[in-house]
């Protein structure tokens, strides 16, 4: 026992050291000139952002959301579903600009991107798609997470090379998958016994000087909704599984802990099938495609109900649905295709989605949070903010 799980860990990590080389190599090769690594510019490892991640004076976090940049190779990649006029003048570039707008025009505290960050079968190498697809949120010195979608992997990495290369990308804070825990029974859990890459948890403390300062108010859980699977003889989209679920439900139990529930919010990116009931309900924003889930249905949305923590759902991967809609007292929202190389509709502007929360204002200081809201913006000329909506108010609960 005792020496496999000594030998998985020298496996792993004997992996991430190579993954890591050749991530090095790859820098010095393409990003910096070969005169500023003999010159005078250090060669660095990962930039990590401050942490802990924290509500600001003002008692906000906020977080922006990006789906489906469904990255190239950058100027030479072509925009797909623009407008005759506008198909010229349109690559990849379009996106990284786009990202820079919102970060410049939200100054959010915190990046997440939910899946089909590069477009595997159009990169013709996964390292520089990475670089440049994750360049303005590097560039922004913003910490950042991603999971993965189901197009990440189809050029030159697996999944597990991808979500390693993602965590050690500057300001990143995504994982590979959550530390190992043989000691805790409740999860007896090894790494490995997690299906999937990019299965995570990030934690958000309360504002600095207040009682809240060093405890997480807010909760943020990443998983991998994998890419295809085929059952019996089908062809059908990757699913949570209950190794997941499992991990997951451990987690949330131990935060739900006296004295306060911390909300929690859920980000992956191949929505769950209960989705496709919002078509006959009251959303907001616009369903406009249907819902491409998986064609099993492994409990996720039972899972997060009986957890009770989390109040919302990011989920990218259908581009032209953008709306947020209730399933069971959790909100479930679709980020809208970010990447101009994705797909989309001709003259309905590619856009992405904010998140805020909210504390709660104490006598002296900021308490815990107390409302989650959000809206989209459009990577129109004004860049228009739309379709704005309170998600969670802890004194109107659902
Ligand atoms: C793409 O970017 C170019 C150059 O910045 C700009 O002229 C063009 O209007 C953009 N196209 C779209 C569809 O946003
Ligand atoms: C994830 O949650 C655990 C609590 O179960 C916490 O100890 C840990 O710090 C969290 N991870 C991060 C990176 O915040
Ligand atoms: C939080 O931790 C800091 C540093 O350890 C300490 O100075 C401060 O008193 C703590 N605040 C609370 C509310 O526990």
């Amino acid at each position: 026992m005792e020496s496999s799980v000594n030998q998985r860990w020298i496996i792993h990590y004997t992996f991430l050291y190579f993954t890591f080389i050749s991530a090095t190599l790859y820098l010095l090769q393409t990003l910096i000139s070969p005169q500023l690594i003999l010159g005078h510019q250090p060669i660095t490892l990962k930039t990590n952002p401050p942490l802990p991640l924290r509500f600001s004076s003002l008692g906000a976090f906020k977080i922006l959301q990006v789906a489906d940049m469904h990255f190239g190779n950058g100027a030479v990649t072509r925009c797909r579903d623009v407008l005759p006029s506008e198909f010229d003048a349109c690559s990849d570039l379009n996106t990284t600009r786009f990202l820079r707008r919102l970060i410049d025009a939200e100054r959010p505290d915190f990046v997440a991107f939910t899946g089909d960050n590069i477009f595997g079968t159009s990169a013709a190498d996964a390292a520089e798609s990475l670089f440049k697809a994750f360049s303005p949120v590097m560039e922004s010195r913003l910490p950042w997470a991603a999971v993965l979608g189901n197009h990440d992997q189809k050029s030159t990495m697996t999944r597990e090379e991808l979500m390693t290369f993602i965590s050690l990308m500057d300001y990143s804070l995504s994982q590979i998958n959550p530390p190992e825990d043989p000691s805790d029974p409740a999860i007896g859990r090894l790494l490995g016994d997690i299906d999937g890459f990019g299965n995570y948890n990030l934690s958000v403390n309360g504002a600095a000087g207040s009682h809240l300062a060093n405890s997480s108010v807010l909760n943020l859980f990443f998983l991998d909704s994998g890419d295809r699977a085929t059952v019996g003889e089908l062809q059908t989209y990757g699913w949570i599984k209950e190794s997941q679920l499992r991990w997951l439900r451990g987690l949330s139990q131990g935060f739900l802990s006296p004295p306060t529930e911390t909300p929690a919010l859920a980000f992956f990116h191949i929505p769950v099938p209960e989705v496709r009931q919002l078509y006959l309900k009251e959303i907001v924003g616009q369903f406009q495609q249907p819902v491409s889930c998986s064609m099993v249905n492994s409990g996720v949305l039972q899972s997060l109900v009986s957890m009770g923590d989390v109040k919302a759902v990011f989920v990218g991967h259908d581009h032209t649905n953008d709306f947020c809609g209730n399933l069971g007292g959790i909100w479930f929202c679709y980020g809208g295709g970010c990447g101009y190389h994705g797909y989309g509709r001709a003259g309905w502007p590619r856009r992405a989605r904010i998140i805020v929360a909210e504390l709660g204002k104490g006598e002296r200081a900021w308490m815990a949070v107390e409302r989650i809201r959000t809206w989209k913006r459009l990577d129109d000329e004004k860049l228009s903010k739309i379709d704005e909506q309170v998600l969670w108010d802890l004194h109107r609960p659902q």
